[in-house]
């Protein structure tokens, strides 16, 4: 059982477990933040329900649990992986043999990271913590002013090119590496990646236009 949580591939196995868990909380954060577009009070109610609901509320914990774990493998493996390579191969082209997002996925994960930080200050924090009357107005004021769509939308394009790495990998690691299904999870992966970064950046987008204009 040690064995799982020291060596390489038992913390490539934990990241892509809890990895497949945030898979399934964005599709989830997505369909309750779409509401935004279509309906105030639908909005308000389902984050009542979300911030009071106490299945929710353990689930919350669960949740933070997953990304802590996530982040301290990925920073754990990361650095084992540079002590075992510190220097680079002679003749390998990076570029030829595999993506860009791939080679960064820490890099991604951090700036992913940052923008997380960012963002459960303006919201969670907020709601959880001050006295917000409305949540709607909150998010969609926030949205109003540039910098934060801004930021958010280079939030969703960080992590629409680390999950359209993150997924297909998440299940080669698991064991599921089936030359046609990998090809398969491939365009899933891309069109799932496709579908939050989209998705999430519609709702910045739809309240800052009109403010422009
Ligand atoms: C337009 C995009 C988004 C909007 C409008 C949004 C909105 C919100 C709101 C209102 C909350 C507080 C919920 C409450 O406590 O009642 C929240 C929490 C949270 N958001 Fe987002 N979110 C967005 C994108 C994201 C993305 C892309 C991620 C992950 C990378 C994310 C991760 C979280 C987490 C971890 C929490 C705390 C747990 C929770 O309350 O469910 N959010 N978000």
């Amino acid at each position: 059982m040690s064995n799982l949580f020291s060596s390489s591939i038992g913390k490539k196995l934990i990241m892509s477990v809890t990895g497949l868990f945030l898979v399934l909380f964005l599709l989830l954060h997505l369909s309750i933040n779409l509401l935004l577009i279509f309906s105030e009070e639908a909005f308000n109610e389902a984050s009542h329900f979300m911030a009071t609901n106490p299945v929710i509320y353990v689930m919350q914990y669960i949740l933070a649990a997953g990304f802590i774990i996530h982040i301290t493998w990925a920073s754990m493996l990361t650095l084992q992986n540079r002590a075992a390579r510190p220097v680079k191969y002679s003749n390998n082209d990076p570029a030829e043999n595999s993506t860009w997002s791939s080679r960064n996925m820490y890099v991604l994960g951090s700036l992913i990271l940052i923008f997380l930080f960012i963002h459960i200050f303006n919201f969670f924090y907020k709601i959880k913590f001050s006295e917000v009357e409305n949540d709607y107005e909150l998010v969609t004021g926030t949205f109003r002013i540039w910098y934060f769509s801004l930021i958010y939308i280079l939030g969703f394009v960080f992590l629409g090119l680390h999950l359209n790495h993150a997924f297909h990998s998440a299940f080669q690691t698991i064991g599921w590496s089936n030359k046609i299904w990998m090809k398969r999870l491939k365009i899933i992966g891309t069109i799932y990646a496709i579908v939050i970064s989209i998705g999430f950046a519609i709702i910045p987008l739809f309240f800052l236009i009109p403010e422009l204009f």
